[in-house]
């Protein structure tokens, strides 16, 4: 399992910092459009630092204290070079039936196999080539890639609870993930269980 106690402790720090940079940015957003673009950025890396995104999203690496988020490749999801094979077995009847994949990104349990994807801008593997509306979409009704026929995100991304996030907030979200390096990272596709119906053809 993940001690993800160190990750915890830099993302507090990190909190900190993102806050007083958001405070800071937040006493001008009432002058120029542009300031208030610039505040819907900041606000964006607020809400991802307190609210987890990182935890789940961005790789661990190995610090002095244990693992910790590595924040050169923030965001970009379970790494592609990093096989999730061999699959461990889980009974979903046990008292103890999920489990993380030691870097941090993906997961098992009677949902199937969860991973977590990259969020950074590239186009190809990234959240590059998305919509707003798509995004916002994903996050409120919890359907994959934001379009009705897609199916259910899978748990553990807590969708449920940013679906309840202002508008305001989904957008300054959507304006900061759209700020950040593009990394370029195909995370595995996720596993759901059981399998989605095969497409009419
Ligand atoms: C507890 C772990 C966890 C946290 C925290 C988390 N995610 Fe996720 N996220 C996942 C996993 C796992 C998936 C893959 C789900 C799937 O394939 O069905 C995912 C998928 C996504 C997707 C793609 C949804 C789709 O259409 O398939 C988006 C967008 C996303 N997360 C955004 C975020 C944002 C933004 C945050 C922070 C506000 C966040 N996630 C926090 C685990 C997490």
């Amino acid at each position: 399992m993940i001690d993800s106690g160190t990750g915890r402790r830099v993302a507090l720090g990190a909190v900190a910092l993102a806050a007083a940079l958001w405070m800071a940015s937040g006493s001008a957003s009432t002058l120029a459009g542009s300031t208030a673009a610039s505040s819907d950025v900041a606000r964006g890396e607020y809400l991802v630092t307190i609210t987890g995104c990182n935890d789940c999203h961005t790789p661990f690496k190995m610090g002095p204290n244990g693992p910790e988020p590595d924040m050169s490749r923030m965001l970009s999801g379970h790494p592609e070079n990093v096989p999730l094979e061999p699959l461990p077995q889980v009974d979903p009847a046990a008292a103890w039936n999920w489990g993380g994949h030691s870097v941090g990104n993906a997961f098992i349990g009677a949902f199937g196999v969860s991973v977590a994807r990259n969020l950074t801008p590239d186009r190809e593997t990234g959240l590059g080539a998305w919509s707003e509306a798509q995004f916002v979409k994903a996050i409120r009704t919890g359907q994959h890639l934001g379009i009705d026929s897609g199916r259910p995100i899978l748990p553990p991304m807590p969708w449920p609870s940013y679906a309840r996030m202002t508008d305001e907030d989904l957008h300054a979200l959507w304006v900061y993930l759209r700020s950040i390096p593009a990394i370029r990272n195909a995370a595995p596709q996720s596993i759901p269980v059981p399998p989605p119906p095969a497409p009419a053809l």
